[in-house]
């Protein structure tokens, strides 16, 4: 892969976000090579968890706009339409994906971190949907993530001015779970994700398709998960651990 760098980490796959020379801008080699790893099932039973992250001083400064200065009407839907599936795929990752914020997350670089399930932020980061500025709106998914993300009224106001947010700042909006010192960010994202592994991956999957992979009847979707789970071996020994006063060992079935 040239613009991504995979490390594992434990039961933990880091995926590094890799054109530090440009911020880390995502061009069309770096969104089919993140639509790779993302629809490659091994991936999903190899780890329990995924990390994105990006190289030197940004998570990603947005789409390439050297690239997208080439869209046309023609062209400009499509252009928004693969960035929207890459992303989806991301979202529908049966497994936690968390973007470890480490710089700049703007216009796309932002929308890829609200398409991961959690967003944990560097003291130095800084969020925006600057595309106002370009004369164009968030295109991969963010006028709709966002908007859920932290409200309608905010998240209008946000994409209207284009303006950025430190990080301590989208925290206390909801943008952001978590905020680190910049040194700590990975380290402390690792081992929320180990804390992740003791848990039941069924439950985890679960919960994840419930939140995010559900468009019509929620209540029947959900009613219907928990029944499934019901039957796996790891609700019987979490409740039988539960009474008998142990620590339960999940196995994953
Ligand atoms: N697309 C393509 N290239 C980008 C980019 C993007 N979204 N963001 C940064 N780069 C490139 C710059 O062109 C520059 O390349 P060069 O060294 O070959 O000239 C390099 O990355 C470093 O960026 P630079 O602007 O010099 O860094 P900076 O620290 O002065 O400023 C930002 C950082 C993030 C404020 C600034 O790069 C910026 O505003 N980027 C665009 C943000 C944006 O509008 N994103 C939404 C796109 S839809």
């Amino acid at each position: 892969m040239s613009t991504l760098q995979l490390e594992t980490r434990g039961s933990t796959l880091v995926v590094t976000l890799y054109r530090p020379d440009k911020l880390n801008a995502i061009n069309s080699i770096m969104l089919e090579e993140l639509r790779r790893i993302f629809s490659d099932e091994q991936f999903f039973q190899s780890h329990r968890s995924i990390v994105v992250t990006g190289s030197g001083k940004a998570f990603a400064a947005g789409a390439d706009i050297a690239e997208l200065a080439a869209c046309s009407r023609d062209t400009g839907q499509d252009f928004a339409q693969r960035g929207q599936y890459v992303f989806q795929l991301i979202e529908s990752s049966p497994i936690p994906v968390i973007a470890a914020v480490n710089g700049y997350a703007l216009g796309g670089g932002c929308e890829l971190a609200m398409a991961c399930h959690l967003r944990f932020a560097a003291e130095t980061a800084v969020f925006g949907q600057p595309e106002v500025k370009l004369g164009i709106i968030p295109g991969y998914g963010g006028t709709q993530r966002l908007t859920r993300l932290i409200g309608v009224a905010r998240a209008v106001e946000f994409m209207l001015t284009g303006e950025y947010l430190a990080a301590d700042r989208a925290h206390t909006l909801g943008l952001v779970n978590r905020v680190y010192p910049h040194e700590k960010l990975l380290e402390e994202t690792l081992r929320f994700c180990a804390q992740l592994e003791a848990l039941p991956k069924t439950a985890l999957t679960s919960i994840l398709h419930c939140t995010y992979g559900v468009q019509l009847s929620a209540m029947d979707v959900e009613a219907r998960e928990f029944g499934i789970l019901c039957g796996t071996e790891d609700f019987r020994e979490g409740t039988a651990a539960f009474l008998e006063k142990r620590t339960p060992a999940f196995k994953g079935r």
